[in-house]
């Protein structure tokens, strides 16, 4: 069972106003979310299209809370430098999207950010089997990719605790996320399985972030103690 950490809750933009990101940022900031996580789609990899690493870059000087890259993008591997240097602490690729993960990976902490590695829903965890030394965080997708506002797959806790006994069973360090269709009522699901980080858009912009944000951490301190 994962050592009892506290939870680290991560907003999504995507549900943010994309007119107003700057200030919308700084919102997100002072509510006391951990980080925020730049959900990147490229009309490819999912049937969405959102921004790029310059929108990225427009908002790294509004805040210091930390940035992670959510590439929904299909080959991740040609544009790897720009994220990080966009202020990007974390990079998460797609196990579906790249056919040398392990080189990919390798590259992520070249670069000097910290490798991600997403599994959407129906992608088992034996496809990281053989990349988790190079992982820093592991996010189960809990929706399929590409929009929010998705109603949570529960049966993807099998795969978290699955992820959860596989981490602690080799000593890894690795941070375990889960992401789409995150709220009060969903939470405690995840954090039992043995998840830590949580990643939610619509929750947290539903009312005020701060009481979304606190409530999240409450409900998964809960399902943790
Ligand atoms: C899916 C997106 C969403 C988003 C969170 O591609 O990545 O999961 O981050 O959306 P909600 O919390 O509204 O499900």
């Amino acid at each position: 069972m994962a050592e009892t950490v506290s939870p680290v809750v991560v907003a999504s933009v995507l549900p943010a106003d994309f007119a107003e990101l700057g200030s919308q940022v700084q919102e997100i900031e002072k509510a006391g979310v951990d980080r925020i996580q730049w959900d990147v789609m490229d009309g490819d990899f999912v049937p969405n299209i959102t921004f790029g690493p310059d929108v990225i870059a427009a908002c790294r000087g509004r805040v210091d809370i930390g940035f992670e890259a959510h590439l929904m993008v299909s080959e991740p591997d040609r544009m790897l430098t720009r994220w990080v240097e966009a202020g990007c602490e974390i990079v998460i690729v797609h196990a579906e999207a790249t056919p040398h993960l392990h080189r990919t990976l390798g590259r992520i902490r070249e670069l000097g950010a910290r490798a991600g590695v997403a599994l959407n829903p129906a992608t088992p965890l034996a496809a990281v089997e053989h990349v988790l030394d190079l992982v820093d965080l592991l996010l189960v997708m809990t929706v399929n990719p590409g929009f929010g506002g998705q109603a949570y797959l529960a049966g993807m806790e099998r795969k978290i605790a699955a992820a959860r006994g596989e981490i602690d069973r080799r000593g890894l360090d690795i941070e375990l996320e889960v992401d789409g269709g995150i709220g009060t009522t969903t939470i405690g699901g995840a954090a039992r399985a043995g998840a830590r980080v949580f990643c939610a858009g619509s929750a947290l912009f539903a009312r005020t972030m701060a009481d979304s944000a606190r409530a999240l951490r409450t409900a998964a301190e809960e399902a943790i103690a």
